[in-house]
């Protein structure tokens, strides 16, 4: 992780203008997971330049795989074929990524090589019995204490298809195993309890293996081979959010988000913003790469509170954040519940954001599963976003509506995932810049 850095964000706006946000983090590793094990050559547009796909491109060239970067934002690979990783002596370092190092443990579980996967301090306590004990179902052996990182994954384990009802609805279990199954023998099938994103799957797809797949389960037979295909890789969903809730709360703002992936498993947001009342249109829908890709034009609006379904949160998982901002700023009450993942996310999101809302003047209170969020005036103050990427990136929106300035502690993680935040959130007319990390505890 880079050095420990703080954010002011002041009031300001209104927010005008065009943006394009960088490109979708969860197909960006998955392409070049897939492109690395295809046959042939790849060429990846539009690649997340953010520290989490960057270790992930890392990993796979310790694998023996030839990656190379013309220029930002395009990666060029050179597939080894499903059986051409090589051993690294080396941990693989998968950073802050949850989703690298779930998806790597399912397709390092197929090699005939041993490997151990690190990661940083928060990825250190994230669970990983969730692709531990499917892997292991289909014959994998995986070492861990207490179902933490490292893993140390033994090759040469010899692979057998199951049958696997995932206890938690999440994409990165769900595509571990479909990983594994590409080195298994027979088929492997994952049903979900709720459908979740669906890249791994129509990637497999694009890169020619034969896969069938619909909401909330997926099957395929190993001994395929993959082969080379270019990627064309939209913008991220939740990158887009910060804004869609920055325009939608704050007054006289109208911004366009081009060219913003709207994988109907991402976009639950904004089917609870349009509930809350919020002024958003599609524009310019098209498909790009198999995925449906539009502009987004989001005016400001009067939000009011409402009670989250339930149904919808598996598809704005990494928005919960964001929505606690939009909350606050709404008329009355919000409820969200059933979105207890938050809790093992980069960090406890919920936690983080009712702790860090609270400071701020609004009233929320926790529950194991979600939050209560009294819509209401924020005041300046401080929050810690806990090294937590969508959190620093909420309290700046925070800042954006707050009657003085917010002092947003530990931000440096955004790059993980959004390295050029700042300069787009001041292009878009936002008020926030860095400051040297504050030392003393926050009360
Ligand atoms: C992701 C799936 C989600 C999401 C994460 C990315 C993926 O995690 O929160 O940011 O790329 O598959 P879970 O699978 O843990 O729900």
């Amino acid at each position: 992780m880079s050095t420990r850095l703080d954010w002011i964000s002041r009031p300001a706006g209104p927010l005008r203008g065009e943006l394009r946000v960088p490109g979708d983090k969860s197909i960006s590793h998955r392409a070049l997971m897939l492109a690395s094990l295809a046959e042939g050559r790849s060429c990846i547009e539009g690649f997340l330049e953010g520290e989490d796909t960057r270790a992930t491109a890392a990993v796979l060239q310790q694998l023996g795989v030839c990656i190379t970067a013309p220029t930002g934002g395009v990666r060029v690979v050179d597939g080894v074929g499903l059986h051409g990783l090589r051993a690294s002596e080396q941990p693989l370092d998968c950073g802050n990524a949850g989703t690298g190092m779930r998806l790597l443990a399912g397709l390092l579980a197929g090699q005939g090589f041993d490997s151990t996967l690190v990661g940083d301090a928060s990825l250190s306590r994230r669970p990983m019995r969730r692709v531990i004990d499917p892997l292991t179902a289909m014959g994998a052996h995986i070492d861990s204490r207490d179902g933490l990182p490292p893993l140390h994954i033994r090759g040469g384990s010899g692979l057998h298809g199951v049958k696997a009802d995932t206890p938690v609805a999440s994409a990165q279990v769900k595509s571990a195993i479909l990983l594994a199954g590409l080195y298994a023998e027979g088929t492997t099938e994952v049903h979900e309890p709720q459908p979740t994103r669906d890249y791994t799957e129509r990637m497999l797809a694009a890169f020619g293996w034969p896969i069938t797949f619909g909401p909330g389960w997926a099957r395929l037979d190993g001994g395929h081979r993959l082969q080379a295909v270019d990627v064309r890789i939209p913008g991220d969903f939740s990158s887009a959010a910060f804004f869609i809730v920055a325009a939608c709360v704050t007054p006289g703002s109208r911004l366009v988000l081009r060219e913003v992936g709207l994988n109907p498993r991402r976009t639950g947001l904004l089917d609870v913003l349009r509930a809350m009342g919020a002024d958003i249109t599609i524009e310019h829908l098209g498909e790009q790469g198999g995925e449906p890709v539009g502009d987004l034009r989001v005016g400001h609006a009067s939000l009011r509170g409402i009670e989250v379904p339930v149904a919808l949160v598996a598809d704005m998982i990494d928005e919960c954040p964001a929505l606690f901002v939009a909350a606050a700023c709404a008329q009355g009450r919000t409820v969200l519940r059933g979105a207890a993942e938050l809790r093992v996310k980069e960090s406890d999101r919920i936690a983080v954001m009712a702790a860090g809302m609270r400071r701020l003047g609004v009233a929320v209170t926790e529950r194991p599963d979600g939050a209560v969020i009294e819509g209401g005036a924020l005041r300046g103050g401080e929050a810690d976003s806990c090294g937590d990427h969508r959190c620093a990136m909420s309290f700046a929106l925070a800042g954006l509506v707050a009657a003085a300035p917010v002092r947003i502690r530990d931000c440096a993680n955004v790059a993980t995932s959004f390295p050029g935040f700042l300069d787009a959130a001041r292009a878009a007319g936002m008020v926030v810049g860095t400051v040297p990390a504050a030392d003393e505890a926050l009360e």
